[in-house]
């Protein structure tokens, strides 16, 4: 079994889970939370190194002030709970997002909890909150000219490794990218990094994506031909 180093996943569907069962959107993402608590740590017992999270976007702003809130009060608890959790077991936690509009409160855990398993090396566990991949390529274009023009950096030296040292977190390529929920589309998460991933949809609703359909994800990113562009001589059908 091929084990892929960087699963991503666009934790989706949470509210329709909820409409569904004629109950509140909150509740769906209460549901969601619960699903993450077991799914991660199987992810992690299965011996993927790295594992990218989307649940909130840039956009997701848009919603109505009621179910913000009760998304960031939520993610507090969780944040808190799976600090406890993975860092004893050697995982390190990072947060990838933009800061504004984020309340300070979630900024002050975000930086407790980044700083505090800085130096775990078993595994990464991130975090995209206020998470949006314009966003992040817009903000390292940024900081890339701030530091070229101050001399930090020459210009002409410029290419993917030290583009990516400028993300919000220097992270190996997406192998796995899977989406819950239905929608075949990205929604603003990981371009760049999401090149040659390999893409995995299902119509689950996050809340029922359970170890049994996370291993189905596995078989199927088993049964991709990884090629990057080449082309793999010894098959005979090529
Ligand atoms: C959860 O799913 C992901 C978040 C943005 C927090 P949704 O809230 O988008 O659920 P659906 O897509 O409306 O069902
Ligand atoms: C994408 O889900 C963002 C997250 C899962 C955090 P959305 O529900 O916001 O995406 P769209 O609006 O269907 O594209
Ligand atoms: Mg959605």
């Amino acid at each position: 079994m091929k084990i892929p180093n960087h699963v991503g996943i666009i934790v989706d569907g949470n509210g329709r889970w909820a409409t569904k069962r004629g109950k509140s959107r909150s509740e769906g993402h209460l549901a969601g939370v619960k699903n993450l608590d077991n799914l991660c740590q199987y992810i992690f017992d299965k011996g993927i190194k790295v594992l990218s999270l989307y649940v909130f976007s840039t956009e997701n702003f848009k919603r109505s002030a009621e179910e913000v809130n009760y998304l960031m009060d939520l993610f507090v608890k969780k944040f808190k709970k799976d600090f406890k959790t993975f860092s004893k077991q050697g995982i390190r936690i990072v947060f990838s997002g933009r800061r504004e509009p984020l309340r300070q409160e979630i900024l002050d855990i975000i930086d407790e909890i980044t700083i505090k398993t800085k130096d775990n090396q078993k595994g990464i566990l991130n975090f995209c909150i206020n998470y949006g991949s314009h966003a992040e390529i817009i903000d390292a274009c940024k900081k890339i000219v701030n530091d070229s023009n101050n001399g930090k950096i020459n210009i002409d030296e410029l290419d993917e490794d030290l583009f990516n040292q400028y993300l919000y977190n220097d992270l190996p390529s997406l192998d796995l990218l899977i989406r819950t929920g239905g929608e075949l589309r990205l929604s603003n998460f990981m371009l760049w990094q999401a090149a040659y991933a390999e893409f995995y949809f299902t119509n689950t609703f996050f809340p029922d994506f359970n170890e049994k359909e996370f291993d189905l994800a596995l078989d199927s990113y088993n049964n991709r031909d990884r090629r990057f562009g080449g082309i793999n001589y010894e098959k005979k059908d090529n």
